[in-house]
């Protein structure tokens, strides 16, 4: 019996180690951590079981017969974050680069089958050479089973990557299908094909930060949804995410009962509209102050800034924000804006997350460029994100809700559930100016009339009153009323229940 212990012990020990002592140390000179040291990092204390830790390849092609790592270079199994349930995969770039075999993938695929079944998030840690080149299409297979796991689970479970290290070829089309992606500063990289095939096919010299870098997809291609300048910073950033996260579509996270203390009014927010119309303002100011202890997670920050999306407490009910930031493009749509807000407004609406929207919009960003790229295809994602959610919808005008963007964000005719504005709305087909311009073209010589009529046109159109004459919006509330407003109306819509009509699934314009 003794010596069977014993025999389990060194087994153990050994698959500590990984590629063994070398590697890990080349790993940690490139400021990375080992796989085993992320997972400690990412889970609580204690928690981690593992399986599938004796799990080895099956090839004997390339001398992989001479090459025997237990685990087979990914670490999987579950543990608890914050005290609730997690999948979790860490692959090991010390067992052959963290490369992707048949059976690395089998494990993979293991514990995605069980995050499915029993309804918990899985949490991915890449770090990759990609496809395990001695074993060709084995691995290309493994790597099709993943892809078929991401697909279906997604809308089901919360799917999180963190890129850690290379995810390159199609290997990226796995964290690509997650909910959110996370890379860290100056160690990882994402890329469908490298550099030197870049090289080769179109001439063009890249590095491959430059080329598929951390700061490439947060800021530019809006793959990625954050990034950190560490392993450790991004894996306790992974722990604050799931604290707004369910566990499944079917689950709600636990909310604190409706407190009338936490109604207090918050006089600053009167002041938040600058006079001028013209001038912009910081709509997280607005953000900050209606969330519980001014916590807000942003997501995306980086990436399309004329939209503010992310997620926070208000009065303990979890909720996800979309708010247009006027400071960046005066808070216009645009292609990127209209992506980014869209797929997160889907992933509330699968998740059972309320959503409030802070609208202040001058409209769809003009131009040739966008017109070109297919702001109408885009944009149009948005408002079908919008109308087809149907958990709780509530909107804010703070200031501007002009033209097509007005109905896009979250108006009362795409089923929000209540419509607030600010006594500073303006809600209207187009700015004064413009609309005046377009009316009275006739006598656009003659300064003084143009400049009454655009007077006339402000007065008439340029505030809330006519929408909620109509019932377009609910109610005009003080600015520093905001928070007690949300909370009840959040409060109120905790039971609804609205269905879509039977389908297969929609066709949103991808
Ligand atoms: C097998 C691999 C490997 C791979 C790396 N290694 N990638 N082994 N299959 N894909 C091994 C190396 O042989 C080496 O082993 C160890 O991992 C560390 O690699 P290094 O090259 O020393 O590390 P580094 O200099 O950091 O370079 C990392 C790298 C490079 C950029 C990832 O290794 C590389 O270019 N690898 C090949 C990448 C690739 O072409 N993959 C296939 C992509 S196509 P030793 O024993 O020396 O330590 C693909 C298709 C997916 O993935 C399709 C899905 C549909």
């Amino acid at each position: 019996m003794r010596e069977t212990i014993a025999q389990l012990a060194a087994k153990l020990t050994e698959s500590e180690l990984g590629g063994g002592a070398d590697r890990i140390a080349a790993q940690h000179k490139r400021c990375k951590l080992t796989a085993r040291e992320r997972l400690h990092i990412l889970l609580d204390p204690g928690s981690f079981e593992e399986w599938d830790r004796f799990v080895e390849h099956r090839s004997t092609d390339f001398g992989l017969d001479q090459q025997h790592f237990l685990g087979d270079g990914v670490i999987t199994g579950h543990g608890q974050i914050n005290g609730r349930l997690v999948f979790v995969f860490s692959q090991d770039f010390t067992v052959m680069g963290g490369s992707l075999s048949e059976m690395h993938a089998q494990k993979i695929c293991k514990i995605m089958d069980k995050a499915m079944e029993v309804g918990a998030p899985i949490i991915g840690l890449n770090d990759s050479g990609g496809a395990r080149i001695q074993e060709g299409v084995v691995s290309l297979g493994g790597y099709a089973e993943v892809f078929k796991r991401n697909v279906l689970a997604s809308g089901v479970i919360p799917q999180i990557s963190v890129v850690m290290g290379p995810c390159a070829g199609g290997a990226v089309y796995s964290p690509a299908m997650t909910d959110f992606i996370f890379m860290v500063k100056d160690t990882s990289y994402m890329f469908v094909t490298g550099p030197e095939v870049v090289k080769t096919v179109t001439g063009e010299v890249v590095t491959a930060e430059n080329l598929g870098g951390a700061s490439i997809h947060t800021k530019e291609s809006g793959v990625a949804h954050a990034s950190y300048t560490n392993d450790y910073e991004a894996l306790l950033q992974v722990r604050q995410l799931l604290k707004y996260l369910p566990q499944n579509n079917r689950d709600t996270l636990p909310s604190l009962p409706f407190s009338a203390a936490s109604e207090e009014t918050i006089p600053s927010l009167d002041k938040l509209i600058p006079e001028n119309a013209q001038h912009p303002y910081d709509i997280k100011e607005l953000i900050h102050k209606v969330a519980d202890n001014g916590e807000f997670f942003e997501i995306h920050a980086d990436w399309a800034e004329n939209i503010i999306i992310g997620f926070c407490h208000i009065n303990g009910q979890n909720v996800g924000i979309v708010a247009n930031q006027p400071l960046v493009l005066a808070g216009c749509l645009d292609i990127n804006a209209s992506r980014k807000a869209a797929r997160f407004v889907r992933f509330c609406d699968c998740f059972n997350i309320p959503i409030i929207t802070f609208v202040d919009v001058p409209g769809f960003l003009p131009g040739v460029d966008q017109e070109k790229n297919g702001i109408i295809a885009h944009g149009s994602k948005l408002l079908f994100a919008y109308a087809e959610a149907t958990v709780p919808k509530i909107t804010l005008i703070t200031r501007k809700a002009y033209g097509g963007a007005y109905d896009v964000m979250s108006s009362k005719h795409i089923r929000a559930d209540v419509n607030y504005a600010w006594p500073t709305a303006e809600i209207a087909v187009m700015g004064s100016k413009g609309a005046v311009e377009i009316i009275f073209r006739k006598e656009l010589e003659d300064a003084d009339k143009i400049h009454q009529l655009t007077e006339n046109y402000r007065e008439k159109f340029a505030n809330p009153y006519v929408a909620a004459k109509l019932g377009y919006i609910d109610e005009v509330i003080l600015p520093r009323d905001t928070r007690r407003k949300l909370i009840r109306s959040l409060d109120m819509l905790r039971g609804k229940s609205l269905h879509n009509p039977w389908k297969k699934h929609d066709n949103i314009p991808l």
